[in-house]
């Protein structure tokens, strides 16, 4: 490959850059994506969200052929990626993928880290990778940390850094899967803010989040999946605020209320108090913010924080 490898067309705004429709995936006889229809424009920001294993990160590994669909199409680019005969390679450097884990090498520095990918895939010089990690870095605040490593990084910081390495491949679109669920609360508005300045930019994003703040504020479609279906589809205010189906209020409940009593206690009447006949005091460490299913140790949301 030369040194002048070309940056990802960037198609007007509007124009579809991916196209998914009828995706199936299966993992052996688990069913896991149950046909998907789905189409993101050039500029679009689509969150995506669900509860745990309805097929969120399938579908965006099946979007960048970490996943090899079952059946179905995927167009990026009007390019019908399921062909076998497509260079998976060549397709993947139109995407940005930023993942839950950092994923960054940990024996590189921050510079080290964002210009591999750009010299060995597309052949660009030392020099010239370098001036784009470099404003890249910039983009994400970070541009005074190019000699650190990893380690030495906090976890947004880090999560920054994979923004920047990802942008630096100068993608048509980039995929997100939850990449603010591993930090810890204070951390996470700087990437959030990060996230949104790209989408200001115009860049087409997919979004897997918890963070119902940034998904209204940010998202122009939101998706919600259950069960590898998409269950309901359409403008964030309206998914978000005045959801159609039982199951995504039901979800949307629980994320936004994180330690709100269950739907089954929903209507009780006031529970026995100490003192009352029936009265039971609960086993030791049965308080509702560590219950299995409110916090974000299920990857079903936390509290939801306000961008700045
Ligand atoms: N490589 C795999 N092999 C077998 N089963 C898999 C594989 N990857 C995912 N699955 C299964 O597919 C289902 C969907 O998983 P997926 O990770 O897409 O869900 P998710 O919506 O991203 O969940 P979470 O919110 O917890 O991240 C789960 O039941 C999961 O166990
Ligand atoms: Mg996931």
């Amino acid at each position: 490959m030369t040194a002048s490898a070309p940056a990802s067309p960037r198609p007007p705004a509007g124009r579809p850059v991916i196209e998914i429709s009828g995706l199936r995936k299966s993992f052996g006889p688990a069913a896991v994506l149950k046909g998907i229809d789905l189409t993101v424009n050039a500029g679009d920001v689509v969150c995506v969200i669900g509860p745990s294993g309805s097929g969120k990160s399938t579908l965006l590994r099946c979007v960048n052929l970490l996943e090899r669909p079952t059946a179905g199409s995927i167009k990026l680019l009007g390019v019908e990626v399921t062909d076998p005969d497509v260079d998976i390679d060549r397709v993947r450097t139109h995407v940005g993928m930023v993942f839950q884990s950092f994923n960054l090498f940990p024996h590189k520095t921050v510079m080290g880290n964002l210009t591999m990918a750009q010299r060995q895939v597309l052949g660009r010089s030392e020099a010239q990778a370098r001036a784009v990690a470099l404003r890249n870095l910039e983009q994400v605040g970070l541009a005074d940390r190019l000699d650190a490593y990893p380690a030495q990084l906090s976890g947004g910081q880090q999560q920054r850094v994979a923004i920047a390495r990802a942008l630096s491949m100068d993608p048509a679109m980039m995929l997100f899967d939850e990449p603010t669920s591993a930090l810890d609360p204070e951390l996470v508005g700087d990437v959030l803010a990060v996230m949104r300045d790209l989408a200001e930019s115009g860049m087409t994003m997919m979004v897997v989040t918890h963070e119902m703040a940034f998904a209204r504020e940010v998202g122009d479609r939101v998706v919600f999946m259950d069960d590898g279906q998409v269950m309901e589809e359409g403008p964030a205010a309206q998914v978000i605020g005045s959801p159609r189906t039982e199951r995504a209020r039901v979800f949307l409940h629980r994320v936004l209320n994180p330690t709100a009593v269950d739907e089954s206690e929903l209507g009780q009447t006031e529970p026995p108090q100490p003192g009352d006949p029936d009265y039971r005091p609960p086993p030791a460490g049965h308080g509702r913010a560590g219950r299995p299913g409110d916090g974000r140790s299920d990857g079903e949301g936390h509290v939801p924080l306000t961008v700045r």
